[in-house]
């Protein structure tokens, strides 16, 4: 008799390790706990034993029955597990997706400056070019007169291919490239992307962005330079602002000039921001030299232009007051959202 206990409990194990859902689990417990089932088997040939024996076989019986019941409720649950985790697979979905609280999106304040630059210059005749952030050295140096060995490139280290192309240090790639595709007479500016090998602090950043411009007619002269400069400051600021200029060295323009703005939190008066001079140093420009025109293919007997680039990310940083550049290409949508208009 005890063999064949052995036998049942080893046939029941089987079983339970082969069966993959729950109408097979029902199916065992029937063949095993059911009416007629094995264990029902023992105590019916209990009736012809001992009663020492039916003690002996009715403990056994009972032993193996709550072992069965409970090894197949144990698999019950596994079965239940496996079931949920299969659905959870197959009919995933985003439960912290909330269809009705979703908030509108707003731009960055660099894209707002941005935006108001090209408004002001579309609406003053300029076209918007593009150009490609991985450039080549004869368009971000050589066409700009800044020749192989000319020490202005140290000024402008950046990240070079091993095929030779550069991820473009300035926008003013872009006045090239507008003046290969456009005639003279021509008014350009192209926003966009620049690339250094700087090391970041808070007004540095190995990538920020550029607002490149260019005008190209007969008798272009300094005096419209400064017109479309404080032209476009009032836009961004929303005020007059004044201006003047320094001499300043670019192997693209001569004469050259820094053009400063009066600062607008002390008007001058000296104060942290302007770092007491009352004065900010904001755009490079100049009179666009004629090694440069005759590299866009433009006779510079025949025509002048001014041309001019300034740093957005500084200019919206003026704009909303923000000291430090790097939370403005951070990511974070809770800092740049202080700062926008929708
Ligand atoms: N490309 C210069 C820079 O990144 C800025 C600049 C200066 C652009 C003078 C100009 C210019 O077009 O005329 O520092």
């Amino acid at each position: 008799m005890s063999k064949n206990f052995e036998n049942v409990e080893l046939s029941f194990r089987e079983r339970l390790q082969k069966i993959s859902n729950v109408k097979e689990l029902e199916e065992i417990k029937v063949q095993f706990l059911g009416k007629k089932g094995e264990l029902a088997q023992f105590m019916k040939q209990l009736k012809e034993l001992s009663n020492e024996k039916k003690a002996e076989i009715g403990k056994s019986v009972n032993r193996l029955k709550e072992l069965f019941q409970e090894k197949i409720e144990h698999r019950r649950e596994e079965l239940k597990q496996g079931e949920y985790e299969h659905r959870m697979q197959q009919e995933w979905i985003d439960i912290t997706t909330d269809p009705f609280h979703t908030e509108p999106g707003s731009l960055h304040p660099v894209t707002v400056v941005q935006q108001k630059l090209e408004d002001a210059f579309m609406a003053m005749g300029f076209q918007v070019l593009d150009g490609p952030h991985i450039e080549t050295e004869y368009y971000n140096f050589e066409a700009l007169n800044i020749a192989e060995h000319h020490p202005a490139r140290d000024m402008q280290d950046t990240f070079y291919f091993e095929d030779g192309h550069l991820l473009r240090t300035h926008t003013s790639p872009i006045q090239i490239r507008g003046m290969e595709r456009l005639k003279p007479p021509l008014r350009i500016v192209g926003p966009g992307k620049v690339f250094r090998c700087e090391r970041t602090d808070a007004s540095h950043d190995s990538c920020f962005h550029q607002f490149e411009g260019m005008m190209i007619d007969r008798d272009i002269s300094v005096a419209h330079l400064i017109y479309f400069m404080k032209t476009m400051l009032g836009e961004v600021f929303d005020s007059e602002v004044e201006v003047r200029l320094r001499p300043g060295y670019f192997p693209f323009v001569e004469p050259g000039f820094e053009l400063d703005m009066r600062c607008l939190l002390c008007q001058g008066a000296g104060c942290k921001f302007c770092k007491r001079v009352g004065w900010i140093e904001l755009i490079g420009c100049g009179m666009v030299h004629p090694n440069v025109l005759r590299s866009g293919n433009i006779d510079p007997l025949v025509y002048s232009g001014f041309a001019f680039g300034i740093g957005i990310d500084r200019l919206a940083m003026m704009k909303y007051d923000i000291t430090d550049i790097r939370p403005l290409h951070g990511g974070n949508l809770n800092f740049t959202r202080c700062f926008t208009v929708l």
